[in-house]
């Protein structure tokens, strides 16, 4: 899957994103991650990109026009790229598809686990990063296809939430995980979070590894995990029950524990 990160500040996606898991895969070639400078694209020569809005207001926006130049660079990468991989567009299907251009802004939908595993099937995705108090809205309606937020707080710039998506699909990619398996068992799946996890010594603090993780029972293990995850979820999460698919058991068990939460 090929990343493509429209931003000021190139550096700091980078920096984030050649390291660790992300940066592997892209060593392995599962992954690739390349942060275009909007600045290239400025059209004066003092290199600025950025304007007061007409109407008066606080701060700059960024103008239109670095941002579709930059665009165009970009799809235009991409179409050299999807060229090479399949010169008479055989085999690629995503030969004549518009990558999708995600926007990242407090006033996008709010970015979660489900969001990720659609993103995840993309050949390509491209982010677009603003900054200052944000962008001219008539480049955003001819090329943003989601708009997208991390939560509702508001940053400086759309960065880091650039570098959270990445990281949150890029896990999904098929391979960039050792475990395959750890994408499919973790918070979020199911609408359940995770149950705890211990590794050794079994004894720490003098706390006990839970004995029933030593007993070598695979279906007991199971079993008590599903519990944990109902409970934890019940606790910290009690939201995300009601989309959660629970047996009756479950569901008392998830009651006594909201109930506990409320006495405490
Ligand atoms: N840019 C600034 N704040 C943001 C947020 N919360 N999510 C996405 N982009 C942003």
């Amino acid at each position: 899957m090929d990343f493509y990160i429209m931003t000021l500040f190139p550096d700091m996606v980078m920096e984030g994103l050649n390291t660790s898991i992300t940066g592997r895969a892209v060593s392995k070639g599962l992954l690739s991650v390349e942060a275009v400078n909007i600045r290239d694209y400025a059209f004066n020569k003092h290199n600025s990109v950025d304007d007061y809005p007409y109407g008066g207001g606080a701060g700059m926006l960024m103008q239109a026009e670095p941002v579709y130049q930059c665009y165009q660079a970009v799809k235009e990468r991409i179409r050299s790229k999807r060229h090479k991989v399949a010169p008479d567009g055989a085999g690629n299907p995503g030969g004549q598809k518009k990558p999708r251009v995600v926007y990242l802004s407090p006033q996008g939908q709010t970015f979660h686990q489900s969001m990720a595993e659609e993103f995840a099937k993309e050949e390509e995705l491209i982010l677009l990063c603003g900054h200052y108090e944000g962008i001219d809205e008539r480049v955003l309606e001819e090329i943003v296809t989601d708009y997208v937020s991390i939560g509702d707080y508001v940053l400086t710039g759309g960065e880091l939430p650039a570098m959270v998506m990445v990281d949150a699909i890029a896990r999904l990619v098929p391979g960039v995980l050792h475990n395959d398996v750890s994408a499919e068992f973790e918070s979020f799946q199911e609408n359940l979070l995770e149950y705890p996890q211990y590794s050794r010594p079994e004894v720490w603090h003098e706390k006990r590894v839970p004995e029933v993780l030593l007993s070598g029972h695979h279906a007991n293990v199971e079993k008590w995990r599903r519990e944990q995850s109902v409970i934890r979820t019940a606790k910290n999460r009690p939201d995300l029950l009601e989309k959660a698919l629970l047996t009756e058991a479950e569901i008392l068990l998830a009651e006594s524990v909201k109930e506990e939460n409320i006495e405490e």
